[in-house]
């Protein structure tokens, strides 16, 4: 497992059989170079294949989770240059990371930062946490799933006033429009991810992997497709030790160990 000596950009630790990623470029909000979207990407990659982590949390700090792409990085970019660069390609990295991955956000989530933390499963949020696609002010459109991402979860209307008119949602806004699962107060929302990612880390591994696709699922087809994929999975499910062991403890009333196989 790499530690934080590896990297230049990012911070990663196992707490139990939680992998945290944490973004450490404080100077400049934790803007998203490539280089810092690598290192994410690998660090995330990283703690899927460590059978010792079951669920992932990715941060920030306090003042922000991440302000966006660095815009200095991007300033003189072409069509064809932005074609080259692995940055997108880490994105669709992202998708494929199997175990859950929960963000723990405060201040600033912005551009690719609040595309970053929707590109997670759940997002814990401190009370000061700001969503925002301001890629407008600056003569462009979000890039990295924003239009899409936001758009589902808060729908056509907000989504529109975000990314056209540059509007930045609080926390109790998100939080209502179902953009993030909690608001906690600032001291409390690392702790908060952290547990809440530590609870799904003690559950039947397997399951899930593949509930975290099933969901997944729902938002890329159709209910009868997305129907037929869960039945799949769910069928699955019973060729693994896992549930033959969860059914036993019930039924002998014991808790279950897990093997995640
Ligand atoms: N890229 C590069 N540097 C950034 C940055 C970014 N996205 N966001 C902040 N910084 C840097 C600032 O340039 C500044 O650096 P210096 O100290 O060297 O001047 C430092 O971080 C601190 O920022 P501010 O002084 O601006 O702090 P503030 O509290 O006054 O303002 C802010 C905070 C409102 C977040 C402001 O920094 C800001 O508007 N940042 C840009 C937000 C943005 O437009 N994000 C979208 C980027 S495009 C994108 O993400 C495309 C995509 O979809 C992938």
């Amino acid at each position: 497992m790499s530690d934080e000596t590896t990297y230049q950009n990012i911070l990663t630790r196992l707490d139990g059989r939680v992998g945290i990623v944490q973004l450490n470029r404080p100077k400049v909000l934790n803007a998203l170079n490539k280089e810092t979207m690598g290192e994410v990407t690998e660090a995330l990659e990283l703690f899927d294949r460590n059978p010792d982590a079951g669920c992932l949390v990715i941060t920030g700090n306090e003042r922000a989770f991440a302000a966006g792409a660095d815009i200095t990085q991007m300033a003189e970019a072409t069509p064809v240059s932005m074609l080259d660069n692995p940055f997108i390609d880490y994105w669709d990295r992202l998708r494929r990371i199997g175990k859950p991955i929960v963000a723990a956000v405060s201040g600033y989530a912005l551009g690719g930062g609040c595309e970053l933390a929707m590109a997670c499963d759940m997002i814990v949020a401190s009370e000061t946490a700001r969503f925002g696609q301001p890629e407008i002010n600056i003569g462009v459109i979000p890039g990295a799933g924003g239009t899409q991402r936001m758009t589902r979860a808060v729908g056509k209307a907000l989504a529109m006033e975000i990314v056209i008119n540059g509007r930045f949602l609080t926390a109790e806004e998100a939080l209502r429009h179902g953009l993030v699962n909690r608001v906690v107060p600032v001291e409390l929302y690392l702790e908060e991810a952290v547990r809440l990612a530590a609870e799904i880390a003690a559950r039947a591994p397997v399951a899930v992997r593949l509930g975290k696709e099933a969901v997944n699922a729902a938002f890329e087809t159709t209910l009868q497709s997305g129907l037929a994929h869960e039945r799949r999975l769910f069928y699955m499910l019973f060729a693994t030790e896992d549930q033959k062991e969860g059914m036993d403890a019930f039924i002998n009333k014991r808790p279950p160990v897990w093997k995640g196989k």
